[in-house]
């Protein structure tokens, strides 16, 4: 939420922070602004441009010439103070020497504020993020960087922030705790930002900025220190994502992009994790034998799809590894007190790496066990550097704000571990794993297969486009699938989507049938699929529209439905990996049918950083 940016160089920094910030504007889009050293004018004062809306209104807002060597940008999601002019970022002090961009959420700031005011500070916005530039010039004497640190002593909450100081010229100051940031190492020129795609058109070297550390960056040196003053020395590095990964490549929308990309995504989690000759191979992950046997219970931690995945991941590993497993939304998770304990293991799941909750309950999980296990996209993320053992879905970058391809990647990924972990616990046994790791490797090919129906489920949205409220089934390991389709409608094209196991119709939902209400039914085979088949004829015979997730050839399934999903036939336990995908696509063309932005739904972000 919120998105930091920061140029220092030989190059005009207010295009780089502009393009900076095009690729951060995922993370929220209330308002965006630059501050900047002005050459252009020659009175070399710090200038603030911002506007409320989307980042284009401010560029059309820059005068043509404006020029810099050094600048921060900021693109909002807003927390305190709604989305308009004032309370954009960035933000003065009295003296309009010290400027600031912020992430994250401060706490405090109603008492720091009073303090501040009582002290004769004049305020302008209705932000939290305020409060920080005046206490940094509370302190500020000739030492920005000793400003900063004395500042955020007093500040409680989550932050990211850039700083830069009239009087200190030459230099940027970051910091964080709570919020990412990242610091883009260039000859000449350095560079910072919430997230890497910022970075990537000028630099792959990237050194990640840990809690409680103040990062004074200049155009030729970074010094990190924390913020009790201790250096810190940190090699940066080198990540694989390259620019063009990050971008839109001539598709209509990120969303698109990212669900075409899914067979190319799996294969590359499954070829960084299954070896040619049958062996798993986990460089951030060596869980050890004895480990995999005394575990008495799996916890999955995550939120939003993210969630989702894991519900599908707790099939798998009772299923493979005999251990019972809890699945549980972060935000309820750290505020319980979970029974979680040494012999356990918690299974924190973000695209991200960032997500507030999911960082809190790792935090939370690694104080009763250290078996802690990050399943994580973004290399180099807080909870990859925070949880003992990491596996990276290696999805690459993931811009649109509905997650689609980190979602299959994440269910790639559970599914290895619980192999993995049935392998090690010699749940499975050898001739088992190797058929698995066959069928897992055809997946690809399965999803390319499923991803050519393209054209029919884009004639099937034209049709339910209309309607205003969906009901999502599933059941067994597709009722996560049902969730996640529910959700991705809900998200992006803001119909209302209820998802329910099929056997909970019964119990209330049904009530919600007429001819109103369609259904998206996940129906393909499996040992419940007759159960399926019953419940879709009561909702039928309610007048209900059902539009059926079915496999190809299917013709008992062909004939039950109004509408048919088609995706190809494989082993019942990997279905969901199929099942997603018309979910996927159809919430997408009803999105477009219903001309929503899909790269930038209302009141979202992509990285959830604050609660
Ligand atoms: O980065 P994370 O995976 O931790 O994010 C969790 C959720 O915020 C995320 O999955 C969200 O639900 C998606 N935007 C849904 O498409």
């Amino acid at each position: 939420m919120c998105g930091i940016v920061g140029y220092i160089g030989e190059k005009n920094a207010v295009p780089i922070l502009l393009e900076g910030l095009s690729k951060l504007e995922y993370r929220g889009y209330d308002s965006a602004g630059i501050s900047f050293l002005d050459e252009s004018t020659g009175s070399g004062q710090l200038k603030v441009i911002k506007r409320e809306g989307r980042l284009s209104v401010l560029e059309s807002a820059i005068p043509e010439g404006t020029s810099a060597r050094l600048g921060i940008g900021h693109t909002r999601w807003a927390t305190h103070g709604v989305p308009s002019f004032v309370n954009a970022h960035p933000h003065f002090d009295c003296t309009h020497e010290i400027v600031l961009v912020h992430n994250g959420i401060i706490e405090n700031y109603r008492e720091l504020k009073e303090k501040l005011l009582a002290g004769g500070h004049v305020f302008t916005s209705e932000t939290d993020t305020e409060v920080i530039a005046h206490l940094i010039e509370e302190y500020y004497e000739e030492d920005i960087e000793f400003a900063v640190k004395a500042a955020l002593n007093e500040v409680k909450g989550a932050y990211a922030i850039a700083a830069l100081s009239l009087r200190e010229r030459d230099r940027i100051i970051a910091a964080r705790m709570g919020s990412p940031l990242i610091i883009g190492l260039g000859e000449g020129e350095n560079f910072l930002a919430s997230d890497i795609p910022a970075v990537l058109k000028y630099t792959r070297r990237i050194i990640f900025l840990d809690e409680r550390e103040v990062a004074v960056i200049t155009k030729d040196e970074v010094h990190i220190s924390t913020f009790r003053n201790t250096r810190v020395e940190r090699e940066p590095v080198t990540i694989t994502w390259d620019e063009t990964m990050a971008a839109k490549d001539g598709y209509e929308h990120f969303m698109l992009k990212e669900i075409l990309e899914q067979p190319r995504a799996l294969q590359q989690t499954i070829s960084q994790y299954v070896c040619p000759d049958g062996k798993f191979s986990f460089e951030h992950m060596d869980l050890g034998e004895d480990t995999a046997r005394e575990l008495n219970r799996v916890f999955i931690i995550a939120c939003g799809t993210s969630l989702h995945a894991g519900m599908v991941g707790k099939y798998w590993i009772e299923q493979f590894c005999g251990i019972p497993v809890e699945v549980d939304y972060a935000s309820e998770f750290r505020y319980r007190s979970p029974l979680i304990s040494e012999r356990d293991l918690a299974v924190v799941i973000s695209q991200s790496g960032e997500t507030a909750d999911t960082l809190a309950a790792l935090r939370l999980s690694a104080e009763r066990t250290k078996h802690t296990l990050g399943i994580v996209n973004v290399l180099g993320s807080t909870i990859t550097r925070e949880a003992r053992h990491t596996i990276y879905t290696h999805a690459g970058p993931e811009i649109g704000v509905a997650s689609t391809k980190a979602f299959t990647t994440q269910l790639a990924a559970l599914l290895i571990l619980s192999l993995h972990l049935g392998k090690l616990r010699g749940s499975i046994g050898r001739h088992e794993l190797t058929l698995h790791q066959k069928q897992l490797s055809d997946l690809p090919q399965l999803l390319e297969t499923a991803l050519s129906m393209q054209e029919r489920i884009e004639e099937t949205a034209k049709s339910l486009a209309g309607y205003s409220d969906f009901l999502f089934l599933g059941r067994n390991m597709n009722f996560p699938i049902a969730l996640e389709g529910a959700l991705k409608l809900k998200e992006i094209s803001y119909l209302h989507a209820e998802a329910y196991p099929a056997g909970e119709m019964k119990h209330g939902p049904i009530a919600l049938i007429d001819e109103r209400m369609p259904t998206i039914a996940v129906a393909t085979g499996s040992h419940v699929q007759e159960k399926m088949f019953s419940n879709i004829q009561e909702i039928k015979a309610r007048r209900g529209l059902v539009a059926g997730i079915i496999n190809t050839g299917d013709s008992k399934a062909r004939e039950i439905m109004d509408f048919c999903l088609e995706v190809p036939e494989t082993q019942e336990y990997l279905m969901p990996l199929l099942n997603i995908i018309p979910m996927q696509l159809l919430a997408y063309y009803i999105a477009r049918d219903r001309g929503c932005d899909i790269d930038k739904p209302r009141n979202l972000a992509k990285s959830v950083t604050v609660e």
